[in-house]
């Protein structure tokens, strides 16, 4: 099983460092690994299994070390669904974290707002999700041992750990709004009508990612909380078109309140003693 190997590796590779905590970082938002400390880095390349992200801003490393002052395992660089390649290699990142350990995850991203009161630079607390990729990453045979055929997505986002994220925000001064988060394939942005279709089926936030994170997540027992960094408003909501350096140059000016909402989270965390979740676990 690729996932157990590569979950046998992280641990071998880094010695003492069982992580707790995972954390996906999105565009532009990589930098903050540069924050964990005594950090072991692990290629993905030299995870069996692991997926190998071909989008500018999107590293590819596994960071392994204390941030917070709890131990994280943060994937530096993510793979998104319209590369084309699938959902293995996401399915075994994801699931080698929780056998390495981890019992939380801790999703980011960048995203478009469909609210013009949150505009670029906000972040964003997402609270659900609306599924606009055309697909599933459970699609396909169910591996028994890490969830059931059906999960449940009821609070898939979790609502104790997001209601932590909020109460750092307050004691920190950040300005964290919360919303639900569409995710569409691309690689294209939307068009006009689809941003003006989005906040009818009542989403507050859109981008090309996250979702499959926390899909297989939720699956396999992982506790999910979620920010997303606004990068722009969504296209047609504001005055130009949106492009990627856009989002880059966006995601890097709101990377230290993101870094600081995640350092309290984490320290929060770990006063507290564990995100472990009584009696909901599978
Ligand atoms: N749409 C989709 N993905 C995005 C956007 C957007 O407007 N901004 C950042 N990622």
């Amino acid at each position: 099983m690729t996932a157990a190997g590569a979950a046998a590796e992280i641990l071998y590779r880094a010695p003492g460092r069982q992580p707790r905590t995972g954390i996906v970082l999105g565009s532009g938002l990589g930098g903050i690994a540069d924050r964990v400390e005594d950090a072991v880095i692990i290629p993905y390349g030299e995870l069996p299994g692991f997926p190998l992200p071909s989008v500018e801003g999107h590293a590819g490393r596994l960071v392994v070390g204390t941030l917070g002052g709890g131990m994280v395992a943060c994937m530096q660089g993510r793979v998104h669904g319209y590369e084309g390649n699938g959902f293995a290699a996401l399915k075994t990142a994801i699931r080698a974290l929780k056998l390495a350990g981890c019992d939380g995850l801790v999703l980011t991203c960048a995203a478009g707002s469909l609210r013009e009161e949150v505009g670029p630079g906000r972040l964003m607390a997402i609270s659900d999700h609306i599924n606009l990729l055309g697909t599933n990453p459970l699609a396909g045979p169910n591996e028994d041992s890490f969830g059931p055929r059906f999960p449940s997505l009821t609070d898939a986002w979790d609502p104790e750990l997001r209601s932590r994220l909020h109460a750092v925000a307050r004691a920190r001064g950040i300005d964290l709004a919360e919303g639900v988060y569409a995710a569409c394939l691309g690689p294209s942005f939307e068009t006009p009508a689809e941003v003006r279709m989005l906040k009818v089926l009542g989403a507050d936030a859109v981008g090309m990612s996250t979702v499959p994170e926390c899909i297989i997540a939720r699956h396999c027992g992982l506790r999910v909380v979620g920010c997303a960094v606004i990068t722009n408003l969504g296209v047609g909501l504001g005055d130009g078109p949106v492009d990627h350096d856009q989002t880059l140059r966006a995601a890097g000016a709101a990377a230290a309140d993101l870094e600081g909402l995640l350092v309290g989270f984490l320290e929060g965390l770990n006063d507290t003693g564990s995100n472990q979740e009584d009696g909901r676990r599978p």
